[in-house]
């Protein structure tokens, strides 16, 4: 039986223009080492380790407990696995729980392998619209649900949109799962860039034994260098079959990445605010620059690092913009949604020279 991955879409739209700049990124700007310094005030430029042994498939135990006694208070150190990037621990959350003919819920627009690895793992996929405002139809989720479902994918703070959903919002569909016996996947690598604090969710995972919580270096840290990831799951049952799968695939993370990891967690807010001030920054500059151009639409979110411009004719509009200015955005269809827009990076240093670039006359 001849078996293949399909190329994510986002790659191949990307792929066509390989000179052009992207600014549709989802990580805020990547820190540079003598940036971090000045952010934590602690010396970033030389990193101790003396040690070049493999590390455990679970990951470094000193850094575990360090990241379970910060974030994941209800969680024990054995509930967390690092990961080679998100990438790899959405691989494994799917491959652990998903089989041949299990229905599968995502909304949408999405990151596209929340819906495609489900998919090619042979799962029937239910994509649910988010509202015109970025929010939970939670009518439609209650019918998605009752149909058998097996797995509710989540993603708040939400990538392309940037939406979020509140405290009580969450409790509600987890109620629904918990109903219906459903398994969560949530995908929280954007925990850290909610634009007001105190609208940050807890990990899923830690408040819901049938979930996995996934995390991340590259989002909220905006350290897509250290190529490190996670997997928090109270479930041993599905824990212990994440970690054999993982065995077939990275076996362990880079001891570098963990030695840079134990000394940037301890200033985490610190390190979150810094991006997160130049993306309220940046959402100023948009929300006037599209004062100008009605023909563009933008519901701004509450978190992470992106939003999603609603525009008619966007494909057409993203292919001029990559030829003609040489500029790469991402449209509709990487999304997995009919609602033709873009997503754009609110992540970016000097983004108003990049509006100005792409909407002459914006200021
Ligand atoms: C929602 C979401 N999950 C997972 C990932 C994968 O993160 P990484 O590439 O750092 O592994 C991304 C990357 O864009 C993402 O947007």
């Amino acid at each position: 039986m001849e078996k293949s991955f399909n190329n994510l879409k986002m790659m191949a739209w990307s792929d066509s223009w390989p000179k052009a700049t992207a600014i549709s990124n989802s990580n805020p700007a990547p820190f540079t080492a003598a940036e971090l310094s000045e952010v934590t005030g602690d010396d970033f430029s030389l990193l101790p380790l003396d040690d070049l042994e493999y590390q455990s498939t679970q990951g470094d135990l000193e850094l575990r407990q360090m990241m379970v006694n910060q974030w994941y208070s209800r969680s024990q150190v054995n509930d967390l696995m690092l990961t080679a990037g998100a990438q790899e621990a959405l691989f494994i959350a799917f491959q652990a729980i998903v089989k041949k003919g299990d229905h599968v819920v995502c909304f949408t627009p999405c990151f596209e392998p929340l819906t495609l690895m489900p998919e090619q793992l042979g799962a029937r996929i239910t994509r649910l619209p988010l509202t015109d405002d970025w929010q939970i139809d939670f009518d439609a989720l209650a019918t998605a649900l009752k149909d058998d479902a097996k797995v509710l994918v989540l993603n708040f703070p939400h990538n392309p949109t940037g939406a979020h959903i509140s405290q009580q919002m969450l409790n509600e569909v987890l109620q629904l799962c918990a109903k219906q016996q459903v398994f969560v996947i949530s995908d929280e690598v954007f925990r850290g860039l909610e634009h007001d604090p105190d609208k940050r969710l807890p990990a899923v995972a830690n408040i819901y034994k049938n979930a996995i919580s996934i995390g991340v270096m590259s989002k909220a840290f905006a350290m897509p260098a250290v190529r490190v990831g996670w997997l928090l799951c109270q479930n041993h049952q599905v824990y212990q079959r994440m970690l054999a799968i993982k065995n077939h695939l990275s076996i362990c993370v880079s001891g570098l990445d963990v030695a840079f990891m134990k000394k940037a967690i301890p200033f985490d807010e610190l390190i979150w605010q810094r991006s997160v001030a130049l993306i309220n920054f940046n959402k100023g500059l948009l929300n006037k620059a599209l004062r100008h151009h009605p023909a563009f639409n933008c519901h701004m979110g509450e978190a992470s690092a992106t939003c999603y411009v609603v525009h008619d004719d966007a494909r057409i509009w993203a292919s001029d913009l990559a030829d003609q200015r040489g500029f790469k955005v991402l449209p509709a269809h990487c999304f997995e949604t009919d609602i033709q827009g873009f997503r754009l990076s609110l992540g970016i240093k000097n983004f108003q020279q990049i509006l100005d670039s792409i909407w002459p006359q914006s200021n």
